[in-house]
């Protein structure tokens, strides 16, 4: 299978979930899209990750992003297993998790590295724009729980590039200042960034957040 990368078209499916069966990119609409995978069902890190997801539903409402989830447990195992992951995380998980025992959707996506675990995903996550273009690829240990709060950051920067025209320094968090893209001309930075600009060199001219 292609690997994915950066700027390509997510790949599209039809896929059964614990939501009923899903078209991908219809599913998306005009939202953007997290796509991740976790090892198995029944399984204590998984079931911190998909709470932890579940809580976090306002802060990817607000950034207009759906999320799904996928391992290649089946339905009847996802929906025992969400019973729990709502027992344990005090939460309600209401994202759709593919249930890929065919492993149709891991191996579109190459979420199974054979030389890690040849029979259990990966734990991948896919951020994917409303054009459908993958935006970011990161694939994690099954030993290690995914930070979301990171994924929130590079949503929230992945937003401010598309929506604004800016960039995010290293370490970059909710408030600081942000790098004007290299393609926006000296000329063009009164009226694109009002707040003002600091030109620190020629390449690197920071702005205070435009959208706060
Ligand atoms: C877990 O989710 O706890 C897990 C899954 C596979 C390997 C290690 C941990």
């Amino acid at each position: 299978m292609p690997t994915i990368r950066l700027g390509d078209i997510a790949p599209n499916f039809t896929a059964q979930t614990s939501e009923g069966e899903i078209n991908f990119h219809e599913w998306l609409g005009d939202s953007w899209g997290v796509l991740f995978s976790h090892p198995a069902d029944y399984t204590p890190v998984c079931t911190t990750e998909l709470g932890t997801v579940a809580k976090y539903t306002d802060e990817f409402n607000a950034r207009n992003v759906k999320v799904m989830a996928l391992s290649v447990d089946g339905l009847v195992s996802h929906k025992g297993w969400i019973k729990d992951i709502n027992e344990t995380q005090d939460t309600t998980v209401n994202f759709p998790i593919i249930a890929d025992e065919d492993r149709k959707v891991s191996s579109l996506y190459d979420m199974i590295h054979p030389n890690a675990d040849d029979k259990m995903t990966v734990r991948s996550v896919f951020i994917i724009g409303p054009d459908k273009k993958v935006k970011l690829t990161i694939t994690y240990p099954a030993s290690t729980g995914r930070n979301f709060d990171e994924l929130l950051r590079v949503i929230d920067s992945l937003q401010l590039t598309a929506y604004h025209k800016v960039a995010t320094p290293a370490n970059w968090k909710n408030g600081d200042d942000c790098v004007i893209v290299p393609a926006v001309t000296n000329e063009q930075i009164p009226e694109l960034f009002p707040k003002g600009h600091k030109e620190v060199k020629p390449y690197l001219r920071m702005t205070p957040q435009p959208n706060l």
